[in-house]
């Protein structure tokens, strides 16, 4: 059995994708990303699936404290996007662009953007250069319900 490349990249890049901002906190560090790959996976409970970059530095702060935050972006937001994404001086740096409050959970939730939820870790998969965290949907705040960003208008790619 061989793998098609060409047809694999074609196809998968067809599974469409919201852009989000995915924030974590271990103490008092913060840290936030762009977040492509993410789903629902339950209606009861609400689950969120959401894969992580082995290697970013979000990964192991998920593992540590179990918990991460996942705001969703309006259309008109593809810069913000792109700081998220880009290498940051230091951990966390990338909120000097997007203030942020607390949310319950203590997880950094944007000030502007649609909304934002806090979630709990409830299970992994690692098994690929990213691991697929499963996880509760514990609060949800809703800031402004607009359009979303979604990946295909951006001109990016992620994946394939
Ligand atoms: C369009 C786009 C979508 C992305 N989606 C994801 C994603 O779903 N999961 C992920 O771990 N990284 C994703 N990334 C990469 C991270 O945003 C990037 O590696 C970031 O620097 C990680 O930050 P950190 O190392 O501070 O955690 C995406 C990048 C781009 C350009």
């Amino acid at each position: 059995m061989t793998l098609d490349l060409d047809a694999k990249k074609v196809l998968l890049r067809k599974i469409p994708h919201g852009l989000f901002i995915c924030g974590v906190r271990d103490g008092e560090e913060m840290n936030g990303f762009t977040a492509s790959w993410v789903t629902q996976g339950s209606f009861d409970p609400p689950l969120i699936v959401m894969a992580v970059r082995a290697e970013g530095s979000s990964h192991g702060i998920i593992q540590r404290t179990k918990c991460f935050s996942l705001n969703v972006l309006r259309s008109d937001q593809k810069d913000l996007a792109a700081v998220f994404f880009k290498p940051q001086s230091a951990l966390g740096g990338r909120f000097e662009s997007a203030p942020f409050h607390k949310g319950e959970l203590g997880l950094p939730i944007l000030d502007n953007a649609i909304g934002g939820v806090e979630c709990q870790l409830v299970g992994e998969v690692a098994n690929g250069d990213h691991t697929i965290f499963v996880a509760e949907v514990m609060t949800a705040e809703l800031i402004e319900d607009k359009e979303p960003l979604v990946l295909s208008t951006t001109g990016w790619s992620y994946g394939g």
